[in-house]
């Protein structure tokens, strides 16, 4: 028996138009999933999703804005609509802005706030609905180093994130009875359009190179095993916890 088949199960991915939303969503469509990407711009998500068909997969997708909490939950409900099921929720969209605190803008810091924590815990708690009907859910959270770490001027993502592996840890003590896990994924530094910013600066992207152990950034398909693992069988007795996928830069001084 393959525990890290995912053939027969339904998975929604926000974030899932490029980046490490994309990767994760082709890591369990490889595995057999029904894959639904999410993300804000229709014509990115359909491109995204034929490629995956072309190459024999299945995948849908679903257009919102996850700061849009009726829109997601209606998007939520529209999945198992047309799918029958939701067995995989991953709350992965994020985003951040960078300035020193002086800077900050209390609208900024709400929107944040409404993207990374408030809409991974709407998107949660109407996944769980069904999840509980079925007995059996995924539910995983991208958060981030950062969250650990901490690091100046992104202090609304940094606390954003380290809200979402709490939240995973209080989702998993709840819903656990009912056959659902709930975990999160810290990335470390990946090459996504995220990072745009940080990557045109050599200095930069030597200096985090050099911090992690395998002495180089992350590739978006190198998140695609840990989001396999949590998403199907093979691990189904792991909950509440939050793996760090950063090449090692958070446990090599
Ligand atoms: N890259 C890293 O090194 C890194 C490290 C740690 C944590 N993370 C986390 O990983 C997650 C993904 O990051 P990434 O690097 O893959 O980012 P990315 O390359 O910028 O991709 C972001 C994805 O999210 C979608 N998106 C953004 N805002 C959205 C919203 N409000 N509603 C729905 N979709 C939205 C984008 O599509 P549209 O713009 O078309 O909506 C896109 O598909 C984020 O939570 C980020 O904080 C990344």
């Amino acid at each position: 028996m393959n525990t890290f088949s995912m053939t027969g199960r339904v998975a929604l991915v926000t974030g899932a138009s490029r980046g490490l939303g994309l990767a994760m969503a082709t890591s369990l469509a490889e595995a057999g999933a029904l894959v639904v990407l999410n993300g804000r711009h229709e014509p990115a998500l359909v491109e995204q999703a034929d490629a995956l068909r072309a190459r024999g997969l299945k995948a849908d997708v679903a257009v919102f804005d996850v700061a849009d909490a009726t829109a997601g939950q209606a998007a939520i409900d529209s999945v198992v609509k047309k799918h029958g099921r939701l067995d995989v929720l991953i709350a992965n969209a994020g985003t951040t802005v960078r300035a020193p605190i002086e800077d900050w803008k209390a609208t900024d810091w709400d929107a944040i706030q409404g993207t990374n924590l408030r809409a991974p815990f709407l998107l949660a708690q109407r996944a769980s609905h069904y999840m509980k009907k079925q007995q059996h859910g995924r539910i995983i959270f991208t958060t981030s180093i950062t969250g650990i770490q901490g690091r100046a001027t992104i202090h609304a993502y940094v606390s954003s994130k380290a809200g979402l592996a709490g939240l995973a840890r209080s989702l998993s003590a709840e819903l656990g009875e009912h056959g659902i896990t709930v975990n999160s994924i810290a990335p470390g530094y990946f090459e996504t359009e995220l990072n745009a910013p940080l990557l045109a600066d050599k200095a930069f992207v030597d200096r985090i190179a050099g911090r992690t152990a395998v002495k180089r950034w992350g590739k978006p398909a190198e998140l695609g095993g840990a989001a396999l693992f949590l998403a199907s069988d093979a691990g189904a007795y792991v909950t509440g916890q939050q793996i760090v996928v950063d090449g090692g830069l958070t446990t090599s001084l």
